[in-house]
């Protein structure tokens, strides 16, 4: 393979070997070798097929697919020599079969192309990741539900804007997220779906003349079906940026959780207590605890969504079918992939250990004129007041407990009638968070009794 003066595979047509330059530029092999055990994989499928449509012996594609275990392991304890010059993993494994089986190794790529070989081995290696992120998504829900059963009627600020605006309840915050990391497992299922048929037989790009078996190879592979046009399948990349999507809005979700995790620790909140095995120290401020995960989990996310731009930009401007532009697809989807995996995990860790501080959630929750419109509604149903005036009755009162720097609750019955005559002291039952949650019964509201059958219905989902 080191035959400086032409190359091995395509050496036939060329009499002189690259410029280090073009290899440096070419090479793929330092990030493709993740795909080692997928190419693997693909190939002994495609060894199989060869022999089952008498292509080859049956005796040469044994001798393949046996090699083509022994590069793995070798793979596998690190005994193996990627070589730049051989490009790719797809030309490492060949060759190096080449070495352990000799001459029948030069039969594996009859009826394919590195084209339709890339094509599959990066399908299945964005399968796996889809299915480690259907189970991350799957245990950062579970998790959620747990905080969510703990605390399902501790009562804390509900906010919009940032600014107080109604109590709700901790469970009905946790379950919130649960909805929007269910959806994103819903997403990536249904990617999942759309993505698992096979490319391999492709070729080239126009398939071939040899009387290959497609079903067989998809099969083997564990696709649903070969793909149904050629073209398509060596050209078509979007699993890879249905991936990038999914993750990118998972990352997001990810974030503004980290972002809340980061407010909620800050001493002016402390809404939550991050455990130490999720939190670090400062090396100078002996008070610190420091919400790193969280910080990270929401600077990260960056990553991801700058792969999928980069992805998009990649394949924006490409003619069918093959383009060598595409070899710069694997990195963006690995650190994605990477990044998405870590972020899922570190969020689980830090859901599971944090402790949610019910006193400083419902003192919390009872600050900032939280009930205002608890007491708006009151003046409706009790005085009939149209929505607008009891709006502005409210609105008043909240400027005489401003005034009086007080709370709603601590404003006196005859304070409340100066700007309201028929107000009676009934009035003060609405003004506590509890009786405010409690009251909030529509469907998808914040009061425990719906917020324990959201935890209800997720927990047989989960089951
Ligand atoms: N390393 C290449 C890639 O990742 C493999 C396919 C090469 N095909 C080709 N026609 N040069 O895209």
């Amino acid at each position: 393979m080191s035959d400086k003066s032409s190359n091995q595979m395509w050496g036939g047509r060329f009499a002189a070997g690259p410029d280090a330059i073009m290899e440096a530029i070419n090479a793929s092999i330092g990030f493709d070798k993740r795909m080692a055990a997928q190419d693997i994989a693909g190939s002994r499928a495609h060894a199989a097929m060869l022999a089952a449509q008498g292509i080859v012996t049956p005796s040469d594609a044994e001798a393949m697919r046996e090699g083509l275990l022994t590069v793995l392991s070798e793979i596998e304890t690190g005994d193996f020599a990627f070589s730049t010059a051989l490009e790719d993993i797809h030309m490492n494994v060949e060759a190096r079969l080449k070495g352990i089986i000799g001459e029948p190794a030069g039969r594996l790529h009859t009826g394919r192309s590195r084209n339709d070989q890339v094509a599959t081995d990066f399908r299945l290696w964005v399968r796996d990741q889809l299915d480690a992120a259907s189970s991350g998504l799957t245990a950062l829900i579970s998790a959620l539900v747990a905080q969510a059963e703990a605390g399902a009627d501790w009562v804390m600020p509900g906010f919009t804007h940032l600014q107080t605006a109604q109590p709700v309840t901790w469970g009905h915050h946790m379950m919130a997220y649960v909805e929007m990391f269910a959806r994103d497992l819903s997403r990536v299922q249904d990617a999942r779906k759309r993505m698992n048929e096979s490319p391999l037989g492709a070729a080239a790009l126009a398939g071939t003349s040899f009387p290959i078996d497609r079903d067989m190879t998809a099969q083997a592979l564990g696709f649903d079906r070969p793909m149904a046009n050629s073209l398509d399948a060596v050209s078509d990349r979007d699993f890879a940026l249905e991936f990038l999507s999914v993750a990118s809005i998972s990352a997001m979700h990810l974030s503004r959780f980290a972002e809340e995790l980061v407010i909620w620790s800050s001493a002016q909140f402390r809404f939550v207590t991050l455990s130490d095995r999720f939190s670090t120290g400062s090396s100078i401020m002996p008070q610190k605890k420091n919400p790193d995960a969280a910080e990270l989990i929401r600077a990260k996310i960056g990553r991801i969504f700058g792969a999928n731009v980069a992805l998009m930009m990649v394949m924006k401007g490409l003619p069918l079918a093959y383009s060598k532009d595409m070899q710069e697809d694997k990195e963006q989807v690995f650190d994605a992939a990477d990044n998405w995996m870590l972020a899922l995990a570190a969020m689980e860790g830090m859901v599971k250990d944090m402790t949610a501080n019910r006193a400083n959630l419902e003192a919390a929750a009872s600050a900032g004129f939280s009930t205002a419109t608890d007491l708006a509604d009151w003046l409706v149903r009790t005085l009939d007041l149209p929505f607008r005036e009891a709006h502005h009755v409210t609105g008043s009162l909240v400027a005489m407990a401003e005034r009086k720097g007080c709370d709603l609750p601590d404003l006196t019955l005859q304070d409340m009638q100066s700007v309201h005559a028929d107000i009676t002291a009934d009035v003060f039952e609405v003004l506590g968070v509890h009786n405010s949650v409690a009251s909030r019964t529509s469907y998808g509201g914040t009061a425990p009794v719906r917020v324990r059958e959201q935890i209800a219905r997720w927990k047989e989902v989960l089951e």
